[in-house]
């Protein structure tokens, strides 16, 4: 374990917070002339973008050596093996339309992988936070995925691409086969959310494709801290790299990932 480590988790914290703030303080504000089309049906706001640079001003500060990948262009090499990546706003289309449900996800890495995590929930007030080999906490409480998950009475997550939709037959046949053994399903709207709902058991597992590095990076370790599984569609721990996920308890995993098997091959794209 680093001795930065401490450090590290005190100001992604903070960075957060102070993003969640602002884009709070903003929300009343926004008009349409502040929102952008990045792709169909992908959108950024000025909130975006001044919320991913207070959060790099914040780590900065901190650690000015430290290298920084932000959704939003935020792009610094560094001086050390420490990589940190944003989110600064996931569930920007909730965010434009005032649906509750956005959340800042940063997440830092070192040589070994994932080092921390924080998903802030600046509406409801939850700051989701995770340290490897530490545990996974809910504010100040320590949280564990789902205790007594069973399929039956499981009621998961999940998302449907909806920036390309070329997959989407496949990804309702896998929806039709899961929902019909599962109790119910919700589509929160953010990724980061959908994964700290699962790590602190409100959600028995998740999954979703197409997501880019800096909407799981923070929520899949806090998942694995909390005692959950997660990996790619076909089993295999390389979510962050091709951006499907499947994150659950020890008995939701695989169920989820045995019904997608049957729709998508190991090697599912999210092009
Ligand atoms: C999006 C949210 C959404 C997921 C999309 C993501 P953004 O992040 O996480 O729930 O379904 O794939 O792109 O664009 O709001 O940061
Ligand atoms: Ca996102
Ligand atoms: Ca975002």
């Amino acid at each position: 374990m680093t001795s930065a480590a401490p450090d590290i988790l005190t100001t992604a914290k903070a960075a957060a917070h102070r993003a969640g703030e602002y884009a709070v303080a903003e929300r009343q504000k926004l008009t349409g002339t502040d929102v952008e089309s990045k792709s169909r049906n992908d959108f950024v706001t000025r909130v975006d973008r001044t919320a991913e640079t207070l959060i790099v001003e914040t780590i900065q500060s901190r650690f000015p050596e430290h290298a920084i990948l932000g959704e939003e262009g935020s792009k610094r090499s560094g001086q050390s093996d420490f990589e940190w990546i944003i989110d600064p706003l996931d569930g920007t289309t909730n965010y434009i339309r005032k649906i509750p449900g956005f959340s800042v996800s940063i997440a830092i890495r070192d040589a070994r992988g994932t080092l921390a995590g924080v998903v802030h929930d600046p509406l409801r007030e939850e700051m989701f936070s995770a340290m490897r080999g530490k545990g996974a906490w809910l504010n100040d409480s320590p949280i564990q995925v789902r205790p007594d998950s069973q399929i039956a009475t499981a009621i998961l997550g999940t998302a449907f691409q909806h920036k390309s939709k070329h997959n989407t037959p496949a990804q309702l046949y896998a929806f039709n086969d899961i929902f019909m053994n599962v109790s119910d399903i919700r589509r929160l709207g953010s990724a980061a959310i959908d994964l700290c709902y699962t790590a602190c058991g409100r959600f028995d597992g998740y999954w979703e494709m197409g997501l880019s590095i800096w909407d799981i990076a923070a929520g899949a370790l806090i998942v694995e801290e909390a005692g959950g599984i997660v990996t790619d569609f076909s089993g295999k721990p390389d979510h962050l790299e091709n951006g499907n996920i499947v994150a659950g308890t020890s008995l939701l995993h695989p169920f989820i990932i045995n019904k997608l098997s049957n729709h998508f091959s190991g090697t599912a794209t999210n092009e």
